[in-house]
Protein backbone atom coordinates (compact mmCIF):
# COMPACT_ATOMS: atom_id res chain seq x y z
CA UNK A 1 0.00 0.00 0.00
CA UNK A 2 1.15 3.36 -0.74
CA UNK A 3 2.18 5.29 2.18
CA UNK A 4 -0.40 8.24 2.17
CA UNK A 5 -0.23 10.94 4.81
CA UNK A 6 -3.37 13.34 4.63
CA UNK A 7 -2.23 17.17 6.05
CA UNK A 8 -5.06 19.36 6.62
CA UNK A 9 -4.44 23.32 7.53
CA UNK A 10 -6.74 25.30 8.52
CA UNK A 11 -7.65 29.30 9.99
CA UNK A 12 -5.45 29.45 13.01
CA UNK A 13 -2.46 31.37 13.30
CA UNK A 14 0.91 29.58 12.86
CA UNK A 15 0.14 28.39 9.23
CA UNK A 16 4.21 28.16 9.52
CA UNK A 17 3.57 24.77 11.36
CA UNK A 18 1.73 23.27 8.57
CA UNK A 19 4.59 24.33 5.92
CA UNK A 20 7.30 23.11 8.30
CA UNK A 21 5.74 19.87 8.41
CA UNK A 22 4.95 19.27 4.39
CA UNK A 23 8.41 20.44 3.92
CA UNK A 24 9.67 17.50 6.11
CA UNK A 25 7.70 14.92 4.59
CA UNK A 26 8.95 15.60 1.10
CA UNK A 27 12.26 14.86 2.24
CA UNK A 28 10.23 11.42 2.46
CA UNK A 29 9.68 9.42 -0.82
CA UNK A 30 7.90 6.52 0.72
CA UNK A 31 5.39 9.08 2.12
CA UNK A 32 2.46 10.25 -0.18
CA UNK A 33 1.55 13.75 0.96
CA UNK A 34 -1.94 14.66 0.21
CA UNK A 35 -2.85 18.43 1.20
CA UNK A 36 -6.23 20.22 1.77
CA UNK A 37 -6.49 23.62 3.05
CA UNK A 38 -9.41 24.94 4.44
CA UNK A 39 -10.90 28.57 3.46
CA UNK A 40 -9.87 29.73 6.97
CA UNK A 41 -6.19 28.76 5.82
CA UNK A 42 -6.07 30.85 2.86
CA UNK A 43 -6.70 33.83 4.59
CA UNK A 44 -4.29 32.95 7.84
CA UNK A 45 -1.61 32.29 5.26
CA UNK A 46 -1.97 35.73 3.60
CA UNK A 47 -2.30 37.79 7.10
CA UNK A 48 0.45 36.01 9.07
CA UNK A 49 3.38 35.34 6.01
CA UNK A 50 1.92 37.04 2.85
CA UNK A 51 2.96 34.51 0.63
CA UNK A 52 0.60 32.63 -1.95
CA UNK A 53 -1.09 29.10 -0.75
CA UNK A 54 0.75 27.98 -3.74
CA UNK A 55 4.18 28.01 -1.55
CA UNK A 56 2.18 25.14 0.06
CA UNK A 57 0.63 23.32 -2.52
CA UNK A 58 3.79 22.52 -4.51
CA UNK A 59 5.30 20.83 -1.65
CA UNK A 60 2.85 18.17 -1.46
CA UNK A 61 2.07 15.48 -3.92
CA UNK A 62 -1.61 15.36 -4.05
CA UNK A 63 -3.68 19.00 -3.85
CA UNK A 64 -7.63 18.56 -2.55
CA UNK A 65 -9.79 21.46 -2.70
CA UNK A 66 -11.63 21.94 0.72
CA UNK A 67 -15.07 21.91 -1.39
CA UNK A 68 -14.43 18.64 -2.97
CA UNK A 69 -16.27 15.96 -0.97
CA UNK A 70 -15.83 13.94 -3.17
CA UNK A 71 -12.32 13.59 -3.29
CA UNK A 72 -10.71 10.39 -2.54
CA UNK A 73 -9.77 11.31 1.18
CA UNK A 74 -13.46 11.65 1.13
CA UNK A 75 -13.90 7.94 1.82
CA UNK A 76 -12.59 5.24 4.46
CA UNK A 77 -11.97 3.34 1.01
CA UNK A 78 -9.31 5.26 0.02
CA UNK A 79 -6.25 3.84 2.33
CA UNK A 80 -3.84 6.46 4.47
CA UNK A 81 -2.18 5.97 7.17
CA UNK A 82 -3.99 8.89 8.85
CA UNK A 83 -4.19 12.71 8.28
CA UNK A 84 -2.88 15.70 10.75
CA UNK A 85 -4.38 19.16 10.59
CA UNK A 86 -1.70 21.34 11.35
CA UNK A 87 -2.81 24.00 12.80
CA UNK A 88 -5.85 23.03 13.60
CA UNK A 89 -8.81 26.07 14.41
CA UNK A 90 -10.88 26.07 17.31
CA UNK A 91 -13.71 26.04 14.31
CA UNK A 92 -12.77 22.37 12.73
CA UNK A 93 -12.26 20.81 16.39
CA UNK A 94 -15.93 21.72 16.99
CA UNK A 95 -16.90 20.24 13.93
CA UNK A 96 -14.48 17.21 14.35
CA UNK A 97 -15.82 16.89 17.46
CA UNK A 98 -19.18 17.16 16.52
CA UNK A 99 -19.20 15.44 13.46
CA UNK A 100 -20.34 17.81 11.09
CA UNK A 101 -18.71 17.89 8.53
CA UNK A 102 -19.10 20.77 6.31
CA UNK A 103 -15.46 20.94 4.21
CA UNK A 104 -12.93 18.20 3.32
CA UNK A 105 -10.88 18.67 6.25
CA UNK A 106 -13.86 17.92 8.56
CA UNK A 107 -14.82 14.99 6.65
CA UNK A 108 -11.31 13.25 5.71
CA UNK A 109 -10.60 13.84 9.80
CA UNK A 110 -14.32 12.23 10.64
CA UNK A 111 -13.08 9.09 7.95
CA UNK A 112 -9.66 9.05 9.37
CA UNK A 113 -12.06 8.41 13.02
CA UNK A 114 -14.50 5.92 11.80
CA UNK A 115 -11.42 3.63 10.44
CA UNK A 116 -9.63 3.98 13.54
CA UNK A 117 -6.67 5.92 11.80
CA UNK A 118 -4.19 8.26 13.25
CA UNK A 119 -5.83 11.72 13.38
CA UNK A 120 -3.56 14.51 15.22
CA UNK A 121 -4.86 17.73 15.86
CA UNK A 122 -2.73 20.72 16.38
CA UNK A 123 -4.70 22.80 18.09
CA UNK A 124 -3.89 26.48 18.41
CA UNK A 125 -5.84 28.62 20.61
CA UNK A 126 -4.55 30.23 24.03
CA UNK A 127 -6.34 30.59 26.55
CA UNK A 128 -9.13 27.87 26.00
CA UNK A 129 -12.78 27.93 26.85
CA UNK A 130 -15.00 24.64 28.33
CA UNK A 131 -16.38 24.35 24.87
CA UNK A 132 -12.52 24.00 23.38
CA UNK A 133 -11.40 21.91 26.27
CA UNK A 134 -14.56 19.85 25.67
CA UNK A 135 -14.10 19.30 22.26
CA UNK A 136 -10.30 18.24 22.50
CA UNK A 137 -11.69 15.67 25.39
CA UNK A 138 -14.35 14.14 22.68
CA UNK A 139 -12.19 14.06 20.02
CA UNK A 140 -9.68 12.03 22.73
CA UNK A 141 -12.14 9.70 23.36
CA UNK A 142 -12.94 9.22 19.52
CA UNK A 143 -9.23 8.06 19.27
CA UNK A 144 -7.56 11.40 18.20
CA UNK A 145 -4.44 13.00 19.45
CA UNK A 146 -4.65 16.17 20.37
CA UNK A 147 -1.08 17.79 19.94
CA UNK A 148 -1.13 21.36 21.04
CA UNK A 149 2.12 23.02 19.52
CA UNK A 150 3.73 23.52 22.74
CA UNK A 151 7.54 24.28 22.27
CA UNK A 152 9.90 22.46 24.84
CA UNK A 153 13.53 23.95 25.45
CA UNK A 154 15.47 21.32 26.01
CA UNK A 155 16.70 20.66 22.59
CA UNK A 156 17.89 24.77 23.34
CA UNK A 157 15.94 26.34 20.55
CA UNK A 158 17.62 29.74 19.51
CA UNK A 159 14.98 30.57 16.79
CA UNK A 160 11.48 30.47 16.00
CA UNK A 161 12.42 27.61 12.86
CA UNK A 162 13.48 25.60 15.83
CA UNK A 163 10.53 25.99 17.56
CA UNK A 164 8.74 25.12 14.57
CA UNK A 165 10.77 22.15 13.92
CA UNK A 166 10.45 20.54 17.06
CA UNK A 167 6.77 20.50 16.94
CA UNK A 168 6.83 19.49 13.20
CA UNK A 169 8.95 16.57 14.64
CA UNK A 170 6.64 15.46 17.31
CA UNK A 171 4.21 15.06 14.77
CA UNK A 172 6.16 12.79 12.68
CA UNK A 173 7.00 10.54 15.35
CA UNK A 174 3.33 10.00 16.08
CA UNK A 175 3.61 8.61 12.13
CA UNK A 176 6.54 6.86 12.71
CA UNK A 177 8.44 8.98 10.17
CA UNK A 178 12.05 9.03 10.70
CA UNK A 179 13.48 12.43 10.80
CA UNK A 180 16.31 14.84 12.58
CA UNK A 181 13.98 17.98 12.91
CA UNK A 182 15.19 18.11 16.49
CA UNK A 183 17.88 16.95 18.78
CA UNK A 184 16.55 14.38 21.03
CA UNK A 185 16.51 14.39 24.90
CA UNK A 186 18.75 11.34 26.13
CA UNK A 187 18.52 12.02 29.55
CA UNK A 188 20.54 14.46 32.00
CA UNK A 189 24.42 14.63 31.13
CA UNK A 190 26.33 12.47 33.62
CA UNK A 191 28.47 14.36 36.46
CA UNK A 192 31.51 12.70 34.69
CA UNK A 193 30.56 13.88 30.70
CA UNK A 194 29.74 17.46 32.36
CA UNK A 195 33.24 17.26 33.70
CA UNK A 196 35.09 16.37 30.53
CA UNK A 197 32.90 19.13 28.78
CA UNK A 198 34.11 21.64 31.70
CA UNK A 199 38.27 20.64 30.74
C1 LIG B 1 -4.94 35.87 11.09
C2 LIG B 1 -5.95 34.99 11.75
C3 LIG B 1 -5.56 34.23 12.84
C4 LIG B 1 -6.48 33.39 13.47
N1 LIG B 1 -6.05 32.62 14.52
C5 LIG B 1 -6.88 31.71 15.06
C6 LIG B 1 -6.40 30.81 16.05
O1 LIG B 1 -5.24 30.87 16.48
N2 LIG B 1 -7.24 29.85 16.51
C7 LIG B 1 -8.52 29.73 16.04
O2 LIG B 1 -9.23 28.83 16.49
N3 LIG B 1 -9.02 30.58 15.10
C8 LIG B 1 -8.23 31.55 14.60
N4 LIG B 1 -8.70 32.40 13.63
C9 LIG B 1 -10.12 32.34 13.26
C10 LIG B 1 -10.40 31.25 12.22
O3 LIG B 1 -9.71 31.53 11.02
C11 LIG B 1 -11.91 31.19 11.95
O4 LIG B 1 -12.58 30.72 13.12
C12 LIG B 1 -12.26 30.31 10.78
O5 LIG B 1 -13.67 30.28 10.65
C13 LIG B 1 -11.72 28.92 10.92
O6 LIG B 1 -12.21 28.14 9.86
P1 LIG B 1 -11.46 26.84 9.36
O7 LIG B 1 -11.30 25.94 10.53
O8 LIG B 1 -12.35 26.27 8.33
O9 LIG B 1 -10.15 27.29 8.80
C14 LIG B 1 -7.81 33.29 13.01
C15 LIG B 1 -8.20 34.09 11.90
C16 LIG B 1 -7.28 34.91 11.29
C17 LIG B 1 -7.73 35.73 10.10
Amino acid sequence: MTDRIIVGITGSSAPQLGLTVLQALAQVPSVETHLVLSAGATRSIEAEMSVSPFVFEELADVVHSTDDLGAAISSGSFRTRGMVVVPCSMRTLASVATGTTTDLVSRAADVCLKERRRLVLVTRETPLNLIHIRNMETVTLAGGIILPPVPAFYHRPRTIDDLLRQTAGKILDLFDVPHRLFTRWEGMPSAENVTDAAR
